[in-house]
């Protein structure tokens, strides 16, 4: 039994976590016994993070004094505001770009040593207040603007929204970032949460196991697929196609559907379902619905195919890019944004995995030849 190779760790368990619980057979999330749900529309992203790092939700006066902590970190140093210049020149794309300015962003923090416990807990407030500075830098830069510097009367959500276009959001769009912030900050064990993880159980510093991480999501079977799904209701809405027509072209090429199916969810991702109402009530006070009809008309398909009865069901990118778009977020930026959002729950499984460290450390069977008879080069 000890020996049974589970391709992709797939159902392996590794370590204990009070943080969250993904039960994917009924679709259910929760952030340490808090239903998603109830998080998403009851509480703020910095709520949610205290909830992450601190074990329990904070009172008001504790929320007050911790988002102003994480307020005032906010800042980055003009060095890494010239370098995400230069990437933006390069034609960097954004993941690639937050990943090598997170990376720098250790070399301006007094303490980024790595030794677990507090130090992750400290370094990781200072890189979940920078990393909206840098990716909204990036942008602006990228659209031949200025950057925007914070503001720390605004709230999480509001200031990215406002360092992005240089205008106060209106209650709606905050709200809307806030709870899309909320629905992205742990998912249990996922791939750029484990890499990161991986990381910290050397006791290297959090700027590595969070740069790790950005990585990890970056690719489009994780974080990348919101982009992914929000490029094919555009490509349906350039063609004029018919979605469903565009759903049978792709099968019929052997293609996947980006936005369905998930690791552990065998039914819709409770996320997407939160979005998808979200979608709608965007698109019923805009009066525009065609990213709602779009995906509608999909699911719809895809859910009469027998897809979602077999367990490929809409995770939560299927609905996400459509939000960012209601918002006026280019495409580009929906991955780093769940970044944004995911380095909570990064730095929650560092700091959590770190208080009882083991290394982790794998191994492969061997599957290559015994016994290889070397044989010097000049005679090779
Ligand atoms: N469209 C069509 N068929 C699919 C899809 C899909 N999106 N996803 C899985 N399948 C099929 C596979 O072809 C496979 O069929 P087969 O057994 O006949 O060969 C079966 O379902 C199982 O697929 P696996 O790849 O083994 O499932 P796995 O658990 O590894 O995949 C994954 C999960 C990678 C997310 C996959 O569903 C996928 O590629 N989805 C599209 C990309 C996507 O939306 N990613 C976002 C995930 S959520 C997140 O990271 C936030």
């Amino acid at each position: 039994m000890a020996d049974e190779l589970k391709r992709g760790l797939e159902g392996v368990l590794v370590a204990e976590s009070d943080l969250s619980y993904v039960d994917g057979g009924v679709g259910k999330l929760v952030y340490r016994g808090y239903d998603i749900e109830d998080l998403a529309r009851g509480a703020s992203y910095e709520e949610v993070l205290y909830l992450l790092w601190h074990g329990s939700l904070p009172g008001a006066a504790e929320l007050d004094s911790f988002a102003a902590d994480l307020a005032a970190e906010r800042e980055v140093n003009d060095d890494v505001i010239e370098t995400v210049r230069a990437l933006a020149d390069a034609g960097e794309r954004p993941m690639a770009a937050l990943r090598t300015a997170t990376s720098m962003l250790s070399a301006y923090d007094p303490d980024a040593e790595g030794d677990g416990g507090e130090a992750t807990l400290r370094q990781g407030r200072r890189i979940t207040a920078k990393i909206p500075t840098v990716l909204a830098a990036f942008e602006r830069v990228r659209q031949g603007e200025e950057p925007v510097a914070p503001d720390p009367d605004l709230s999480h959500a509001g200031n990215f929204l406002y360092m992005l276009t240089g205008t106060e959001p209106d209650a709606v769009s905050e709200e809307t970032f806030d709870m899309a912030l909320t629905l992205h900050a742990d998912h249990g064990l996922n791939a750029s949460t484990f890499t990161a993880m991986v990381i910290g159980s050397t006791m290297a510093d959090v700027y590595s196991g969070v740069t790790g991480g950005i990585g990890a999501l970056s690719g489009p079977l994780h974080g990348g697929a919101n982009q992914d799904v929000m490029e094919v209701l555009h490509e349906i809405d350039a063609s004029a196609k018919d979605p469903v027509q565009w759903v049978k072209d792709r099968q019929d090429d052997g293609g996947r559907i980006p936005g369905f199916g998930h690791r552990v969810y065998k039914v819709k991702d409770p996320r997407a379902k939160i979005l998808e109402e979200k979608l709608r009530d965007l698109a019923e006070s805009s009066g525009d619905t065609k990213w709602l009809d779009y995906t509608t008309a999909i699911e719809e398909y895809l859910t009469d195919q027998g897809l979602v009865e077999k367990g490929i069901a809409p995770n939560v990118d299927f609905y996400s890019g459509s939000v960012y778009d209601s918002l006026g977020i280019p495409l580009d930026m929906y991955t780093p944004i769940f970044a944004m959002s995911r380095v909570g729950g990064w730095i929650a499984h560092v700091a959590e995995y770190q208080e009882d460290n083991r290394l982790i450390r794998p191994r492969a069977r061997y599957t290559g030849p015994e016994d290889a008879e070397f044989v010097p080069i000049d005679e090779r």
